[in-house]
């Protein structure tokens, strides 16, 4: 009998996770300050304007991100190259360099297309422990005409920093950056 309670396979632990986080508890990060998302976009449209390189314009990404959040540990692109997730540019401390599609956070965005937040990753199955100080965390993907480019990886040391806010305001974000990638 205690097989019953084992049953459970990964792929539901996982969606269970995932459907229980689509509508977090609190609509507002805890002690975090609203983020003022749509300014945040103006500036890295101005920060990206004319450049045409990937690498340039996710690295001025990620340090206006870094600059601009509250309560984060880690934030960075993921890139999708040979069917892998491959570190880009990235503010924090080194994280793991390769993730396989539907490993972790990262691979389970990227292969969903869709965006997770995770309020305890302490609760996600394989979730990928890069810093031990991370407790929460959003992934979403970066998708041109289709196709997966990369995910965008944020890692908060607060339980539930993250809401459907932060969601609104990086697809918002990812939506500025887009046309220069
Ligand atoms: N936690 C991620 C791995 C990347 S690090 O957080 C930088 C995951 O589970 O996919």
């Amino acid at each position: 009998m205690t097989q019953l309670s084992n049953n459970s396979s990964i792929s539901q632990r996982l969606q269970a996770v995932i459907d229980s986080n689509r509508h977090p508890k609190s609509p507002v990060a805890k002690d975090s300050p609203a983020v003022d998302y749509p300014q945040i976009a103006q500036q890295l449209a101005g920060l990206i304007s004319g450049e045409t390189d990937r690498i340039a314009n996710m690295a001025n990404c990620t340090a206006l991100l870094w600059q601009e959040l509250g309560a984060i540990n880690w934030l960075g692109f993921y890139l999708f190259k040979h069917n892998k997730l491959v570190l880009g540019p990235f503010q924090g401390k080194p994280a793991c360099s390769r993730i396989e599609l539907g490993n972790g956070v990262c691979g389970t965005a990227a292969q969903m297309f869709k965006t997770i937040i995770v309020a305890d990753v302490d609760q996600f199955p394989g979730h990928i422990a890069c810093d031990v100080a991370s407790k929460s965390e959003i992934v979403l993907p970066v998708i041109i005409e289709g196709q997966l480019v990369a995910v965008l990886d944020i890692d908060s040391p607060e339980a539930d920093r993250f809401d459907c806010r932060d969601q609104q305001g990086l697809e918002l974000i990812i939506k500025t950056l887009q046309p220069h990638l």
